[in-house]
């Protein structure tokens, strides 16, 4: 019989995500039955569409349920198996709990090679959060040389490759991110030529006038509310607004006002586009093929903030959520 530790949803947020939205249970897991497996897992991947789901509310996703463990994308090995296509000793990438074992039937399991990369890549940069960079940046925005492209979140784990796949196109690249030692490392390490504190210069207005003085032509929008706006009145005639985000929003309690203006969308002739990236999974293993490549040759960085221990996932979850995290943030569990 396998013990497991998980994370329980135990309250909806009102508002911010708070330490009692969480319980940690012990409990023993079923063997498992004809065609279910165990997991261990090694990485759990922390990450900002988790908050929407917190909520009672339908988003593009089913809400998690209540007394039941949240799920992840996840690194896991596995430890018992009752079905065929899987060995024990495999590692998969896939949807399992918040939890050190899971008992899954292995649907959307996918076997990787423990040699083909490091283990939390495949939740970061040749995972989700990289392949919606390259598919927002790339096949939506689709930056070309000279043109001003925007990155809110400009370090985290979507908005470090986008950035970095823009300028790999010859763009001009400015971001924003929340401190100073991220900025630095946008403009020292990623490539961006430009970066804002946008929690100590709060005039977004006048910092991207400073920054973008001809506009914008690709903005690749992470964070929405006031930085959003900001941006939206300095598109570029033909520009490209990639909506990927909104996570300065995800902890409202009410909806908050679009920007004013609309009719800047028709005299701009702007393409304002939102996506999820899991409708777009046919086209993941050119993505997997092109930035793997890549970062084989040295030519994309990849920074994680991995924090040791599934109890400390909660706290770290609710860190994200306030900027905590330095690049893409994971759980060692095992
Ligand atoms: N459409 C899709 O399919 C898809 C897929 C994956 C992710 N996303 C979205 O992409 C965005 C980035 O996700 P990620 O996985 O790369 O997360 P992340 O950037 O690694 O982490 C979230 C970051 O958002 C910033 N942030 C948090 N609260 C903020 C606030 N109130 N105002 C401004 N910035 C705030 C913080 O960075 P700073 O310290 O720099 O402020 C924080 O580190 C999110 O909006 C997420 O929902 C969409």
């Amino acid at each position: 019989m396998t013990e497991t530790t998980q994370i329980i949803l135990a309250r909806r947020p009102q508002g911010d995500v708070t330490p009692d939205c969480f319980r940690l249970e012990r409990r023993a897991l079923p063997a498992p039955a004809e065609g279910q497996i165990v997991a261990r897992t090694l990485y759990l991947s922390l990450d900002p569409y988790m908050r929407p789901r917190m909520t009672e509310l339908h988003s593009y996703t089913p809400p998690f349920e209540l007394d039941r463990p949240l799920t992840a994308g996840s690194v896991a090995e596995i430890v018992e198996s009752r079905n065929p296509k899987f060995a024990i000793g495999d590692v998969v990438v896939g949807m399992l709990d918040w939890a050190t074992h899971t008992l899954h039937d292995g649907r959307g399991l996918r076997k990787i090679d423990r040699a083909a990369a490091p283990l939390p890549a495949h939740l970061g940069i040749l995972g989700m959060p990289g392949y919606t960079a390259y598919h927002g940046m790339l096949r939506m925005g689709q930056p070309k040389a000279g043109e001003t492209v925007f990155v809110s979140a400009a370090t985290g784990a979507v908005g470090q490759v986008a950035g970095q796949l823009a300028k790999l196109k010859g763009a001009r690249v400015v971001g924003c991110a929340g401190d100073d030692a991220k900025c630095a490392y946008a403009t020292a390490e990623l490539g961006y030529d430009a970066c804002f504190n946008h929690r100590r210069e709060t005039d977004y207005g006048a910092v991207l006038d400073r920054l973008c003085p001809g506009g914008i032509d690709v903005d690749f929008e992470n964070v929405g509310g006031a930085i959003f706006h900001a941006v939206f009145a300095r598109m570029k005639d033909f520009g490209r607004m990639v909506m990927c985000g909104a996570i300065s929003e995800y902890q409202d309690r009410t909806p908050r006002p679009g920007p004013d203006k609309m009719f800047t969308i028709v005299q701009r002739r702007l393409r304002i586009e939102g996506f999820i990236i899991s409708d777009h999974i046919a086209g993941m293993g050119e993505f997997v093929a092109e930035v793997g490549s890549l970062l084989k040759a040295g030519k994309i960085r990849n920074r994680e903030t991995i924090v040791d221990g599934l109890d400390r996932a909660p706290a770290a979850f609710i860190g994200l959520l306030k900027g905590e995290n330095f690049g893409k943030l994971l759980v060692r569990v095992s």
